[in-house]
Protein backbone atom coordinates (compact mmCIF):
# COMPACT_ATOMS: atom_id res chain seq x y z
CA UNK A 1 0.00 0.00 0.00
CA UNK A 2 2.54 2.51 1.20
CA UNK A 3 4.49 1.01 -1.38
CA UNK A 4 1.95 2.05 -3.73
CA UNK A 5 1.69 5.38 -2.48
CA UNK A 6 5.43 6.51 -3.17
CA UNK A 7 5.43 5.06 -6.61
CA UNK A 8 2.52 7.46 -7.59
CA UNK A 9 3.68 10.08 -5.87
CA UNK A 10 7.03 9.80 -7.67
CA UNK A 11 5.76 9.17 -11.19
CA UNK A 12 3.27 12.46 -10.41
CA UNK A 13 7.00 14.57 -9.49
CA UNK A 14 8.52 12.95 -12.61
CA UNK A 15 5.64 14.40 -14.93
CA UNK A 16 5.24 17.60 -13.08
CA UNK A 17 8.46 18.52 -13.99
CA UNK A 18 7.62 19.16 -17.67
CA UNK A 19 5.31 21.34 -16.68
CA UNK A 20 7.80 24.64 -16.28
CA UNK A 21 5.97 27.84 -14.80
CA UNK A 22 6.56 30.93 -16.60
CA UNK A 23 9.72 32.54 -15.81
CA UNK A 24 10.67 36.06 -14.75
CA UNK A 25 13.55 36.70 -16.79
CA UNK A 26 13.71 39.54 -19.00
CA UNK A 27 17.62 40.41 -20.46
CA UNK A 28 17.66 43.31 -18.00
CA UNK A 29 15.74 44.17 -14.71
CA UNK A 30 14.91 47.73 -16.29
CA UNK A 31 15.63 50.09 -13.24
CA UNK A 32 16.51 52.88 -14.90
CA UNK A 33 13.53 55.62 -13.74
CA UNK A 34 13.78 53.71 -10.50
CA UNK A 35 17.20 54.79 -10.15
CA UNK A 36 17.36 58.19 -11.44
CA UNK A 37 14.28 59.33 -9.01
CA UNK A 38 15.43 57.44 -6.08
CA UNK A 39 19.19 57.87 -6.28
CA UNK A 40 20.15 54.57 -4.25
CA UNK A 41 23.76 55.12 -3.08
CA UNK A 42 25.92 51.45 -4.01
CA UNK A 43 25.33 50.24 -0.48
CA UNK A 44 21.50 50.91 -1.01
CA UNK A 45 21.41 48.90 -4.75
CA UNK A 46 23.54 46.15 -3.26
CA UNK A 47 20.57 45.44 -0.50
CA UNK A 48 18.15 46.10 -2.68
CA UNK A 49 19.39 43.66 -5.76
CA UNK A 50 20.16 40.76 -2.96
CA UNK A 51 16.68 41.10 -1.06
CA UNK A 52 14.33 42.53 -3.27
CA UNK A 53 14.93 42.59 -6.51
CA UNK A 54 14.24 38.45 -7.00
CA UNK A 55 10.24 39.54 -6.38
CA UNK A 56 10.18 43.04 -6.82
CA UNK A 57 11.57 43.73 -10.56
CA UNK A 58 11.55 42.26 -14.05
CA UNK A 59 14.40 39.55 -13.35
CA UNK A 60 15.12 36.82 -10.75
CA UNK A 61 17.97 35.23 -10.77
CA UNK A 62 17.10 32.24 -9.72
CA UNK A 63 18.64 29.30 -7.77
CA UNK A 64 19.08 25.63 -9.28
CA UNK A 65 16.24 24.55 -6.66
CA UNK A 66 13.49 26.89 -8.75
CA UNK A 67 13.94 24.62 -11.53
CA UNK A 68 12.30 21.85 -9.88
CA UNK A 69 8.48 21.54 -9.38
CA UNK A 70 6.64 21.78 -7.08
CA UNK A 71 8.96 24.27 -5.54
CA UNK A 72 9.16 26.49 -9.02
CA UNK A 73 5.16 26.91 -8.17
CA UNK A 74 5.72 27.93 -5.03
CA UNK A 75 8.81 30.40 -5.87
CA UNK A 76 7.26 31.68 -9.05
CA UNK A 77 4.04 32.66 -7.27
CA UNK A 78 6.10 34.44 -4.32
CA UNK A 79 7.22 36.38 -7.55
CA UNK A 80 4.44 37.17 -9.75
CA UNK A 81 2.45 38.15 -6.38
CA UNK A 82 5.19 40.51 -4.99
CA UNK A 83 5.69 42.42 -8.53
CA UNK A 84 1.79 42.69 -8.65
CA UNK A 85 2.45 44.67 -5.24
CA UNK A 86 5.33 46.28 -6.21
CA UNK A 87 7.58 46.39 -9.25
CA UNK A 88 10.82 48.69 -9.47
CA UNK A 89 10.56 47.84 -13.30
CA UNK A 90 7.34 49.23 -13.71
CA UNK A 91 8.00 52.64 -12.04
CA UNK A 92 8.12 54.98 -14.83
CA UNK A 93 4.47 53.68 -15.10
CA UNK A 94 3.14 54.58 -11.42
CA UNK A 95 2.61 58.37 -10.82
CA UNK A 96 4.25 60.49 -7.94
CA UNK A 97 1.20 59.74 -5.40
CA UNK A 98 1.91 55.74 -5.60
CA UNK A 99 5.62 56.01 -5.90
CA UNK A 100 5.70 58.12 -2.51
CA UNK A 101 2.68 55.47 -1.19
CA UNK A 102 4.93 52.72 -2.06
CA UNK A 103 8.34 53.82 -0.27
CA UNK A 104 5.86 54.49 2.45
CA UNK A 105 4.67 50.63 2.23
CA UNK A 106 8.40 49.67 2.10
CA UNK A 107 9.95 51.52 5.07
CA UNK A 108 6.68 49.81 6.82
CA UNK A 109 7.26 46.30 5.81
CA UNK A 110 11.34 46.58 6.05
CA UNK A 111 10.48 47.90 9.85
CA UNK A 112 8.07 45.16 11.01
CA UNK A 113 10.62 42.56 9.05
CA UNK A 114 7.58 41.78 6.74
CA UNK A 115 10.18 41.92 3.61
CA UNK A 116 11.87 40.10 2.52
CA UNK A 117 9.29 37.03 2.89
CA UNK A 118 10.65 35.01 5.65
CA UNK A 119 10.67 31.56 3.29
CA UNK A 120 13.67 33.86 1.36
CA UNK A 121 15.91 35.19 4.13
CA UNK A 122 16.26 31.67 5.45
CA UNK A 123 17.55 30.04 1.73
CA UNK A 124 19.50 33.81 0.97
CA UNK A 125 20.38 34.77 4.60
CA UNK A 126 18.73 37.60 6.47
CA UNK A 127 18.56 41.06 6.15
CA UNK A 128 20.50 42.71 8.82
CA UNK A 129 19.79 45.42 11.19
CA UNK A 130 22.05 47.89 9.74
CA UNK A 131 20.71 46.66 6.51
CA UNK A 132 17.31 47.52 7.47
CA UNK A 133 18.33 51.23 8.71
CA UNK A 134 20.23 51.98 5.40
CA UNK A 135 16.87 51.19 3.62
CA UNK A 136 14.37 53.02 5.15
CA UNK A 137 16.87 56.26 5.62
CA UNK A 138 17.21 56.03 1.79
CA UNK A 139 13.84 55.79 1.28
CA UNK A 140 12.69 58.59 3.04
CA UNK A 141 15.11 61.20 1.39
CA UNK A 142 13.63 59.64 -1.86
CA UNK A 143 9.72 60.43 -0.01
CA UNK A 144 10.95 63.81 0.91
CA UNK A 145 12.54 64.86 -2.96
CA UNK A 146 9.59 63.92 -4.76
C1 LIG B 1 10.37 36.05 -2.12
C2 LIG B 1 9.77 37.19 -2.74
C3 LIG B 1 9.90 38.55 -2.09
C4 LIG B 1 11.04 39.20 -1.72
C5 LIG B 1 12.46 38.72 -1.80
C6 LIG B 1 10.63 40.52 -1.27
N1 LIG B 1 9.28 40.64 -1.38
FE1 LIG B 1 8.16 42.30 -0.97
N2 LIG B 1 6.45 41.30 -1.42
C7 LIG B 1 6.38 39.98 -1.82
C8 LIG B 1 4.99 39.57 -1.89
C9 LIG B 1 4.49 38.18 -2.28
C10 LIG B 1 4.21 40.70 -1.53
C11 LIG B 1 2.70 40.82 -1.44
C12 LIG B 1 2.12 40.10 -0.28
C13 LIG B 1 2.54 40.64 1.04
O1 LIG B 1 2.46 41.87 1.27
O2 LIG B 1 2.98 39.85 1.87
C14 LIG B 1 5.17 41.76 -1.24
C15 LIG B 1 4.80 43.04 -0.86
C16 LIG B 1 5.70 44.06 -0.64
C17 LIG B 1 5.31 45.43 -0.36
C18 LIG B 1 3.91 45.95 -0.25
C19 LIG B 1 3.53 46.73 -1.51
C20 LIG B 1 2.12 47.22 -1.49
O3 LIG B 1 1.93 48.41 -1.66
O4 LIG B 1 1.21 46.40 -1.32
C21 LIG B 1 6.47 46.15 -0.20
C22 LIG B 1 6.60 47.63 0.09
C23 LIG B 1 7.58 45.22 -0.36
N3 LIG B 1 7.08 43.96 -0.63
C24 LIG B 1 8.90 45.57 -0.25
C25 LIG B 1 9.96 44.67 -0.29
C26 LIG B 1 11.34 45.02 -0.02
C27 LIG B 1 11.82 46.41 0.33
C28 LIG B 1 12.07 43.87 -0.14
C29 LIG B 1 13.54 43.70 0.13
C30 LIG B 1 14.03 44.16 1.40
C31 LIG B 1 11.15 42.80 -0.53
N4 LIG B 1 9.89 43.32 -0.59
C32 LIG B 1 11.50 41.49 -0.80
C33 LIG B 1 7.46 39.16 -2.13
C34 LIG B 1 8.79 39.46 -1.87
Amino acid sequence: MIKKIFITLAIVLVIAQFFGTEKNDAETRELTVFVLETTPNSEVSNILASKCYDCHSNKTEYPWYANVAPLSYWINHHVEEGKEHLNFSDWSTYNTKRKKHKLEELIEEVEEGKMPLDSYENLHGEISATEKEILIDWAKIAIANY
